[in-house]
């Protein structure tokens, strides 16, 4: 049985590097191809046992939970219009997992943002996955992270771990520590976004967690830190100066679609391997590249 039930969404930013797009959608409602960027990580969650997820929004997003919600209207419509397959993917969005939203009333980092489902969670370990970060793979990314946290106590966390260029340090929470084997790390010491000549290592944390529910506590006694704001680096910080922290790499490749060019990147990996859109989107790739090339 898997002994983490729950996932923690934050979605509560602002988006603001997707203005004016996102002046009145919120960056993970943006499309996908056709589906929106958070279905992707709801439906990884969901094929790795999770059973609940906890969506942290904030004002003016509520259209978040409007898209998790049945919407008769539109289903009558679908029913009538015998259009029974897109029927069918409407009601799956609902209908595979219970999904609850909160709201974190001041957006003070993503340490506050997680730390506002400490009611939801309850006493058990959880998983948080990052709104914005989508990782395509046969299996699903935080499967692996929670197989890995199966092998060890619940009182431990595990983060997933990416190698990134020096010069890229200063975007990520980055973890320094001896490594166990091939993918798993013990984790002695961790910085978030710390300047590339200060980084004690390469290797960066990507959005997904499973964390222990004490975390709520350390988060609690977490003062401000990079950028003015609450971060879960930190507190986590405290439970790797504890031996509890487990860095782990995952199988698949990670996008963020939190930036324009990010977003585009996801796109272009998901129509590649769509089997309804590879092959036109094969030749679209073609005809822009003959007419505009590499760029130079
Ligand atoms: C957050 C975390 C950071 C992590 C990153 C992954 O930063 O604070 O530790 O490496 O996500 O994308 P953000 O990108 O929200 O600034």
């Amino acid at each position: 049985m898997n002994r983490v039930r729950t996932a923690v969404l934050p979605a509560a930013g602002l988006g603001t590097r997707f203005l004016p797009a996102t002046k009145s959608v919120p960056k993970e409602l943006l499309p996908l191809l056709d589906r929106p960027v958070i279905d992707y990580i709801v439906a990884e969650a969901v094929e790795a046992g999770i059973e609940r997820i906890v969506l942290i929004t904030s004002r003016g997003k509520d259209a978040l939970a409007d898209f998790f919600d049945r919407s008769p209207s539109l289903e009558a419509h679908l029913r009538s219009a015998g259009k029974l397959a897109l029927l069918e993917r409407v009601l799956e969005v609902c209908s595979r997992t219970e999904v609850v939203t909160i709201r974190q009333q001041q957006t003070l980092g993503l340490g506050h943002a997680v730390g506002c489902a400490q009611a939801a969670v309850g006493g058990e370990p959880f998983a948080v996955m990052l709104g914005d970060e989508v990782i395509f793979n046969e299996s699903p990314a935080l499967g692996h992270l929670l197989a890995v946290h199966q092998t060890m106590p619940p009182s431990h966390a595990v983060v997933a771990l990416m190698e990134v260029a020096q010069e890229q340090t200063g975007r990520y929470g980055i973890c320094a520590g001896e490594w166990l084997d091939e993918t798993r790390m013990q984790v002695a010491a961790m910085v978030e976004k710390p300047r590339p000549e200060e980084a004690p290592s390469r290797q960066a944390i990507v959005g997904r967690y499973v964390l222990p529910p004490d975390i709520f506590d350390v988060l609690a006694q977490t003062p401000p830190g990079a950028g003015g704001e609450i971060q879960l680096t930190d507190a986590l910080a405290v439970l790797a100066g504890q031996g509890r922290v487990i860095g782990t790499r995952f199988p698949g490749i990670r996008h963020d679609t939190g930036h324009v060019l990010g977003m585009l990147r996801a796109a272009m990996f998901a129509a590649a391997t769509r089997p309804d859109l590879q092959n036109e989107f094969a030749a679209v790739l073609a005809e822009v590249t003959a007419l505009y090339g590499s760029g130079d």
